[in-house]
């Protein structure tokens, strides 16, 4: 045969540690990773699986193999937003965030920040991830054909916003069209898929977020992708718009957007009702610690999520959060939850950055796991990339290290990042 393999300590969570116990955690002190086309086709510890492959070439990796992160929440656009100063999220939006995302209109300017972007990812490994682009289709154009020549797995879709701005704004019309024509282009293309991606229930008319349901029951293979209950002058204000609606996911599910294939950001202040609406719905939420602590939203309640058993995956939320690194923001999600007096295991924090959001983003049969049948991607990590995380990590069991990588780590800790197998990231030394 041909194909490759890669000799290395390789870990995985394809399971929810919460749900499936401890067995949920899959390592390989000594492990080989056997891959053709890009999917691994055989994973074991090295001594027992090397003798079945003897004509393949077996490269030994420098450090702890994990899948490639995804991030379930990020905002290509806000790249070169991030640490603006001084406000929470409303004002933020209209000082620093609306006036970058105009700037989208120009096709060479997204070009060039997406291929910053995903080349940011790849640095701090991270292959996957659900993306807000602008309103802008040419917008999601330029992030698709970006990742398309990286072959990395990206969902995005335009935004819809026909009460933003000027020069922000589309129409009930222009974004059913944009939606449609980008939807019918990208179909089937690499390992890019769609989300109808209405801003917020703020920014979209009642008409809007009726039609963004209906695009979506037209397409049963596209995602919804939203924020919800992020801040408390936002869901006041959600509360002033929508008199009638029990909470701020009630808006939503008015309009037909809360669905298995539904993805909210944040999900701060989430009503009990609200709460096991989402867990009874199949929606998931991609949990944003970064962010949260930056705009002063406050932090995620992983006990109530718990409680309800809700899907959750993590992500950065580029540009209100201030790191692209998942494992810094898996150290922030331990954070936030011990705030609420709730525990975060390192191995859960892993789940979350990889198979948890891959099945937010119903892409686990592909990727998050590094189980047979899978892509092959995922991230070479350093547990001596610092002196003092070297110094953390010598001679500690395997908790410890992961949880020291996600607490004092970040992009310097990803020695190499692999796409579909092929190396596409390499640390200088
Ligand atoms: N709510 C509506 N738009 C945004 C955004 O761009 N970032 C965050 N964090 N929340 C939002
Ligand atoms: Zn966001």
């Amino acid at each position: 045969m041909t194909g490759r393999a890669y000799r290395a300590e390789l870990l995985s969570v394809a399971h929810d540690p919460r749900d499936a116990g401890p067995e949920a955690v899959r390592h390989e002190p000594d492990g080989l990773l056997v891959i053709e086309d890009g999917i691994v086709i055989a994973r074991g510890a090295y001594a027992d699986l090397a003798p079945r492959y003897p004509g393949v070439p077996i490269e030994t990796l420098p450090g702890l193999v994990v899948p490639g992160f995804i991030d379930a929440h990020v905002h290509y656009p806000q790249t070169d937003r991030i640490a603006s100063h001084g406000e929470q999220l409303l004002d933020w939006l209209e000082k620093h965030i609306f006036p970058a995302e105009k700037a989208f209109v120009d096709k060479a300017h997204a070009d060039a920040v997406a291929a910053f972007f995903l080349d940011e990812l790849l640095r701090n490994g991270t292959t996957s991830a659900l993306v807000f682009p602008t309103v802008h289709e040419q917008s999601v154009d330029a992030l698709f054909e970006a990742a398309l020549s990286r072959r990395m797995r990206i969902v995005s879709g335009k935004v819809l916003m026909d009460l933003g701005p000027e020069g922000l704004n589309d129409t009930l019309p222009s974004g059913r069209a944009e939606s449609e024509a980008l939807i019918r282009r990208w179909k089937g293309r690499g390992r890019l898929g769609y989300a109808v991606t209405p801003r917020f229930a703020l920014a979209s008319s009642d008409e809007q977020l009726a039609d963004a349901g209906a695009l979506l029951a037209e397409h049963p293979e596209v995602l919804m992708h939203t924020h919800l209950s992020e801040n408390l002058h936002e869901i006041a204000a959600v509360a002033g718009r929508f008199p009638d609606s029990a909470d701020y996911l009630d808006v939503y599910d008015r309009f037909g957007l809360v669905t298995p294939r539904s993805v909210f950001a944040h999900g701060v202040h989430l009503s009990e009702r609200a709460c096991m609406r989402l867990h009874d719905s199949g929606a998931g939420v991609a949990v944003c610690p970064s962010s949260n602590l930056f705009l002063g939203s406050s932090h995620f309640n992983f006990g109530q999520a718990d409680r309800c058993s809700l899907r959750l995956g993590l992500g950065t939320d580029i540009g209100a959060g201030t790191s692209f690194s998942m494992l810094r923001t898996s150290g922030l999600a331990y954070q936030a939850a011990l705030a609420r007096e709730d525990r975060l295991d390192p191995f859960r924090a892993l789940y979350l950055a990889t198979a948890g959001s891959a099945a937010l983003l119903h892409i686990e049969d592909r990727v998050g796991g590094l189980e047979l049948g899978q892509e092959a991607d995922f991230a070479v990590l350093d547990c001596a990339a610092t002196p003092l995380l070297a110094r953390r990590t010598h001679e500690a069991d395997l908790a410890t290290r992961l949880f020291a990588l996600q607490i004092l780590g970040d992009d310097r800790a990803i020695a190499r990042t692999y796409v579909m197998g092929e190396c596409a990231w390499k640390r200088t030394p």
